[in-house]
C-alpha cells in the first residue's frame, strides 16, 4: 500500500511517500520520499510564523514538493493507493492549500482522500519506526499542544490532560526570543543549553507534585522574561545558564506530569501497576535530547518504556501524514470531497474545554 501524505499547518511545506502491508495487524512503513521546505527564510524577518505568509508560500511550493516526493520514490499518481492531507488542526489559509491539493489529486487520479488530524499525525508516527501495540500513553509536545492522552487505536484518544495556558513550544519559543537566540527557538535553547549550568536559575514549576496532569507554563515564562531582564550585559555563559535551567524546569514539570499520567493510565487501562506500559512522545519539542532523557529516566523507573520517533520525524513533516493516512486507510476510513479544512480539531472530542488559552496569536499553531 503506498500513500501520499502533504503538510501544510503551519510553515513547512512538506510531501512524502510512505509504503506499508496492507493488513491492520502488520504495523511498520517504509518512507519512500520525505521532502520539506521549511520555510525560515519567510518567516525570520517577524521572528515567529506569519500566516499568510505562510499560506501564500504553501501555495507557490505545494506542487514543487508533490512533484519530487514522487520522483523521490519513483512512483507516479497511477501507484498510489491514496491522498492523505493535514486537515487541521492549523492555520487556516495553509489547511486549506493542503486539502484542496490533496483532493485535486485525488478526484483527478480516482484515489481515495483521507483527511489527517495533524496531531493523529505526531500520535501514531512511532507505529511507522517501531511496532507499539494499543493502548499506549502518547505525551504530546508541539508548538501548539501539550496534551497527555491514553491512546486507545485509530481516532481513539482519551485526554488525561492538557494545558491550562501555553504549549511547551510555545515557552521554548518565547524563552529564545528573550534571550536573543532567534528563531525557531526549541533548537537554539536546546544548543545554547548545552553549555550552561542548570541549577544556577531556580524556575517555578507551576502545578509540580499537585494531583492530575495538566500543566502550566505561563509562570515559566514570565519568570524566565525577568531573569532576562537582570541578566548581565555581554554574558553568554549567563544565557546558557539560564536557557540550561528553563530546559531542566520544563523536564522536571514533563516528569512530575507524566508519573501521574502513568498512575492514571493504569488505573483506567485497568492494568496491574508492574504491567508494562508504553509511554511515546510525540510533537517537536520531542526532539529535546534532554527532555527524552528526563522521560526515558522515569520510564525506566515506573516499569514503562519510552518510546520516541527519531527527532526529524518529530518536528512536522508529511511521512507521518501519509502514514496516519495509511492507518486509517487499512480500517476503510476514508472521506468524502466535502469534508472542510478545520482550524481547530480536538483528538478527544469530549475532554473538557481547557481553562485559559493555548498558542493564541501570530506564529503559533492552536
Ligand atoms: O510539531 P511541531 O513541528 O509543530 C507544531 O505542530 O506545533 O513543533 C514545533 C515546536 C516549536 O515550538 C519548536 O520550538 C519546538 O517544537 N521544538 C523544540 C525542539 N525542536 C523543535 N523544542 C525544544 N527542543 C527542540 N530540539
Ligand atoms: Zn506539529
Amino acid at each position: 500500500m503506498l500513500v501520499l501524505g502533504i503538510e501544510t499547518s503551519c510553515d513547512e511545506t512538506a510531501a512524502a511517500v510512505v509504503e506499508a502491508d496492507p493488513a491492520p495487524g502488520v504495523p511498520v512503513g517504509r518512507i519512500r520520499a520525505n521532502v520539506i521546505y521549511a520555510q525560515l527564510g519567510e518567516h525570520r524577518p517577524f521572528g515567529g510564523v506569519v500566516p499568510e505568509i505562510a499560506a501564500r508560500a504553501h501555495l507557490e511550493h505545494i506542487d514543487g514538493m508533490v512533484a519530487r516526493a514522487l520522483a523521490d520514490a519513483g512512483v507516479g499518481f497511477a501507484d498510489l493507493d491514496g491522498i492523505a492531507a493535514t486537515a487541521g488542526p492549523g492555520l487556516i489559509g495553509g489547511v486549506i492549500v493542503g486539502v484542496m491539493t490533496a483532493k485535486a489529486i485525488a478526484l483527478a487520479h480516482h484515489k481515495p482522500f483521507i483527511a489527517v488530524n495533524h496531531l493523529e499525525g505526531h500520535a501514531l508516527t512511532t507505529r511507522l519506526i517501531e511496532p507499539v501495540a494499543f493502548p499506549f500513553l502518547l505525551l504530546l509536545v508541539s508548538g501548539g499542544h501539550c496534551q497527555l492522552l491514553a491512546v486507545e487505536g485509530v481516532g481513539c484518544y482519551r485526554r488525561l490532560g492538557t494545558t491550562i495556558d501555553d504549549a511547551v513550544g510555545e515557552a521554548f519559543d518565547k524563552t529564545a526570543k528573550l534571550l536573543g537566540l532567534g528563531f525557531p527557538g526549541g533548537p537554539a535553547v536546546e544548543r545554547t543549553a548545552r553549555g550552561g549550568d542548570p541549577a544556577r536559575f531556580d524556575l517555578p514549576r507551576p502545578l509540580w507534585r499537585k494531583p492530575g496532569c495538566d500543566f502550566s507554563f505561563s509562570g515559566l515564562k514570565t519568570a524566565v522574561r525577568l531573569a532576562a531582564a537582570s541578566l548581565p550585559a555581554d554574558d553568554p555563559q549567563a544565557v546558557a545558564d539560564l536557557a540550561a535551567s528553563f530546559q531542566r524546569t520544563v523536564g522536571d514539570i514533563l516528569v512530575d506530569r507524566c508519573g501521574n499520567a502513568l498512575d492514571m493510565f493504569r488505573a483506567s487501562a485497568d492494568l496491574a501497576d508492574d504491567a508494562p506500559v508504553s509511554l511515546v512522545v510525540a510533537g517537536g519539542v520531542a526532539a529535546n535530547q534532554h527532555l527524552r532523557m528526563r522521560l526515558a529516566d522515569l520510564a525506566a523507573t515506573r516499569g514503562a518504556r519510552l518510546v520516541a520517533p527519531p527527532p526529524a520525524l518529530c518536528t512536522d513533516n508529511a511521512a507521518m501524514i501519509a502514514w496516519a493516512g495509511i492507518e486509517r486507510l487499512r480500517l476503510g476510513l476514508v472521506d468524502g470531497l466535502d469534508v472542510a479544512p478545520r482550524p481547530r480539531w480536538p483528538l478527544d472530542p469530549t475532554a473538557r474545554a481547557a481553562i485559559g488559552r493555548t498558542g493564541v496569536g501570530a506564529g503559533v499553531k492552536v
